[in-house]
């Protein structure tokens, strides 16, 4: 007999068949068992009828509690009611093991119980979904990469200097070397990748102790930066919208039964798919100002500035130039303005807020080497940053997407700590 998955139970209608996976929901009335049968790819529901599998295993099928595991067979159908579903005539079934009483109910459980509970609670529908989501935009944006000549290039997590500063780093004693530090972003190390490659990007955790106790911040996230050489900001941006609209391109294409599931507004997201809008940091504090925020002309903006700069926006909305003493050391300055730099931050629509940060770099030695000394940065545990300034400079631009970020929005889920298998944040590292 052949094993499959349930989500390629419609190529075998008719055929017997075998799955193995857990329980999700049992009930009986007289001769018939009902349950719903899960296996990580999608659920099932499947049906038993006790003279097809006669006393003995009906009745230790009837034993099975939520989350049992098991071994069935049964014959795939169409669902009689439901279009598009399918159902599962049950001939066989092997119980793997009688679950315990599973903690996790239907009931309301508060946040903290669930998140204790986490190693169980990403079984949950909405869970599932979300982690469904997460994969397909992993590799949505890896694709989409890897199409435009963008090379993958693993930057290290141990590092010996800071990338976005200081306040936020993770230290830690590195043997006789003295302090090391977490990675906050792969960037200046893809900023040499592209000296060799071209086109680069990396993906994975980066760290920040930030004391931030929100629905968006996390202290270990996955970030996938990327770095391309001969790119300027125009073009930067143009590359960020691209790679953007294909994520959810493909989310819409592939996701639509997790994305019902998790009763995401999916018309919102279909019009997100159409050019993103641009306004500078100076435009954008004005139109905040004009609406009643205290912002200053060279501050950053608050999440309740990102949600009113979206409201009534479908798209996302670059903010661009912005003043150079909140943005960090290596972005380049605006020949227009040595005031500000040539820097972007992505802002989602429906108040999801900042999902990507980006600039072009400054590729001048000596303005570099000026605004680091200002910052009264380690000039030592940079020099090999500097270098790529002597040999070779060009100009150059890139950007990291905060992955649970965009998870957040496109699952169009509120809090960020359902984006991530296991979420890291300041009151939580259990389990
Ligand atoms: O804006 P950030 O700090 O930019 C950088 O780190 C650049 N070095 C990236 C680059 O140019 N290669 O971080 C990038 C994104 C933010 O836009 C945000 O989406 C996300 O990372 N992010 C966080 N996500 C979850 N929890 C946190 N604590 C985050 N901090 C930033
Ligand atoms: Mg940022």
């Amino acid at each position: 007999m052949k094993d499959i998955f349930v989500k390629d139970v419609k190529e075998y209608i008719g055929q017997e068949v075998r799955l193995k996976g857990w329980v999700r929901n049992i009930r009986h009335s007289g001769k018939l068992l009902f349950i719903i049968f899960r296996d990580g790819t999608g659920e099932l529901q499947s049906v038993a009828f006790k003279p097809d599998l006669g006393d003995e295993m009906f009745e230790a099928a009837k034993k099975l509690t939520l989350e049992s595991s098991l071994i069935i067979c049964g014959t795939p159908k169409t669902h009689q009611k439901i279009e598009g579903a399918f159902e599962l005539s049950i001939t066989k079934v092997d119980v793997v093991q009688y679950a315990e009483e599973y903690p996790i109910s239907k009931k309301d459980h508060g946040p903290d119980f669930l998140l204790t509970n986490r190693h169980l609670w990403i079984r949950s529908s909405k869970q599932w979904a979300i982690l469904q989501i997460r994969h397909t935009i992993y590799y949505a944006i890896c694709e989409y990469l890897n199409n435009n000549n963008f090379y993958r290039f693993d930057s290290p997590i141990l590092t010996p200097n800071a990338c976005e500063g200081t306040t936020t780093l993770f230290d830690l004693d590195y043997f006789d070397e003295g302090k090391a530090y977490l990675s906050q972003s792969g960037q200046l190390y893809l900023e040499t990748g592209i000296m060799s490659l071209g086109r680069v990007y990396d993906f994975g955790p980066v760290f920040r102790a930030e004391r931030s106790k929100t629905r968006k911040h996390l202290t270990e996230f996955w970030m996938m930066d990327a770095e391309a050489a001969f790119v300027e900001h125009d073009e930067n941006m143009e590359i960020q919208e691209g790679l953007i609209r294909y994520v959810i391109r493909t989310v819409l294409e592939k996701c639509l039964p997790e994305l019902n599931i998790l009763e995401r507004d999916i018309e919102a997201l279909r019009r997100a798919d159409a050019p993103f809008k641009r306004m500078t940091h100076r435009e954008a504090v004005d139109y905040l100002r004009a609406r009643g925020s205290e912002i200053e002309h060279n501050g950053d903006l608050g999440a309740a500035d990102e949600a009113m700069l979206t409201e009534g926006s479908d798209v996302p909305i670059f903010i661009e130039k912005w003043p150079k003493e909140i943005k960090a050391f290596y972005m380049k300055r605006d020949p227009e303005n040595p005031e500000l730099v040539l820097g972007n931050d992505l802002i989602a629509p429906e108040g999801f807020g900042e999902i990507i940060g980006g600039s072009q770099r400054e590729d001048d030695h000596d303005v570099l080497l000026g605004r680091m000394i200002d910052e009264k940065m380690p000039i030592e545990s940079y020099q090999w940053f500097l270098d790529l300034r002597k040999y070779g400079s060009v100009p150059h631009s890139g950007f990291g997407i905060g992955f649970e970020r965009l998870i957040t929005w496109m699952s169009g889920i509120r809090h960020i700590r359902e984006t991530i298998p296991f979420p890291r944040m300041i009151y939580r590292i259990y389990p």
